[in-house]
């Protein structure tokens, strides 16, 4: 006697019937760049199809997305001068705050995440102020500077925010100060389990936030670490936060089946710009069947308990989840 696994997978019907884990339009992220001018639009030389745009383009953008059924964006922004606190985006006026405003001005159903970090806005790339060593980022000076980023963009009308920079004590901190000031509706989404990653590469690239001197090792976590990446996300579901998230996705995916076992929150997984450089870059040597590897990677972080995806691939899947 043996089972025959086989006979439900000979007809599509029964073997879309039996799928465990289906992928939809609705658990899609597009991280999006802007940044100051008009017309820009410059694409990254190893991220084709990722491009840095200005305001202008971005508002284009957000309509295609929006005809795509893609109804997330993740907004980064990128200053026109960068200092040692990151003054442009704790201005009303930053690029940020302009962007969030004239995006929901233009597309209001489309759901506006921003991601809450200074390393593009400082002129050393660091994730905050620096300590009096400039050795690390000074965490306790950062939580002050990041309460002002986030009401900035709280005003500016975002629908969630993304605080990336792995301070200890963020979203305990960033729940009181949008409490205080009439904010208790908006959510927050925690980079609560990132690791400092040469995954990250690209993305440096394209958000101009590669650090000037040394590494981010001193505040991201370590990737030898499991116990440690699980206390993490556990840790910012005791403070409060509404998503948490697994970053980097693909070499992580143990970690990912960890936190969603562990947590009761819904899991975020930031599939980065290093692990998107490499399909493309396989694709282009003709050694996979580019469309394929996507979908079956995207489905790999579901199954392994993303219950949303943040993806440079987004519009590629949107297009091939069409019936
Ligand atoms: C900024 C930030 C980074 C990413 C998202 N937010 C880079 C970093 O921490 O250096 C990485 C995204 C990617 O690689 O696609 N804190
Ligand atoms: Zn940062």
């Amino acid at each position: 006697m043996f089972k025959r696994f086989r006979r439900l997978r000979l007809h599509p019907a029964s073997r879309a019937m039996v799928q465990e884990t289906k992928l939809s339009c609705d658990d899609l992220i597009y991280p999006l760049f802007v940044r100051e001018g008009e017309g820009i639009k410059t694409e990254v030389a190893s991220m084709p199809g990722v491009f840095q745009m200005s305001l202008d383009v971005v508002l284009e953008e957000c309509k295609g997305l929006e005809a795509l059924g893609i109804k997330s964006i993740m907004l980064f922004g990128i200053p026109s001068t960068k200092d040692s606190i990151g003054s442009d985006a704790l201005c009303e006026h930053g690029i940020m705050a302009k962007a969030v405003r004239a995006i929901k001005a233009a597309c209001p159903s489309l759901f506006v995440i921003t991601d809450l970090c200074f390393c593009e806005y400082t002129d050393h790339g660091h994730c905050g102020i620096l300590d009096v060593k400039r050795e690390s980022v000074d965490n306790d000076a950062t939580l002050e500077i990041l309460a002002q980023q986030a009401l900035i963009h709280a005003r500016a009308g975002v629908d969630m925010l993304a605080p990336s920079g792995m301070m200890d004590g963020t979203i305990a901190m960033l729940r009181d100060a949008l409490d205080g000031a009439g904010f208790e509706n908006l959510p927050l989404m925690s980079y609560s389990t990132k690791f400092a990653s040469a995954y990250y590469g690209p993305f440096r690239d394209v958000a101009e936030s590669a650090p000037s001197f040394g590494d981010r090792r001193s505040y991201q976590m370590d990737p030898a670490n499991r116990r440690e990446a699980v206390a993490e996300s556990v840790e910012d579901e005791l403070q409060g936060a509404d998503v948490l998230m697994v970053k980097p996705a693909l070499a992580y995916l143990d970690i990912i089946r960890e936190v969603k076992n562990a947590t009761s929150l819904p899991l975020c997984v930031y599939n980065v710009s290093g692990e998107y450089a490499m399909l493309k870059a396989a694709a282009k040597a003709g050694v996979i069947d580019y469309d394929r590897v996507m979908m079956e990677t995207m489905l790999g972080f579901k199954r392994a308990g993303a219950d949303m995806i943040i993806t440079y691939h987004a519009k590629e899947v949107a297009a091939l989840l069409r019936p």
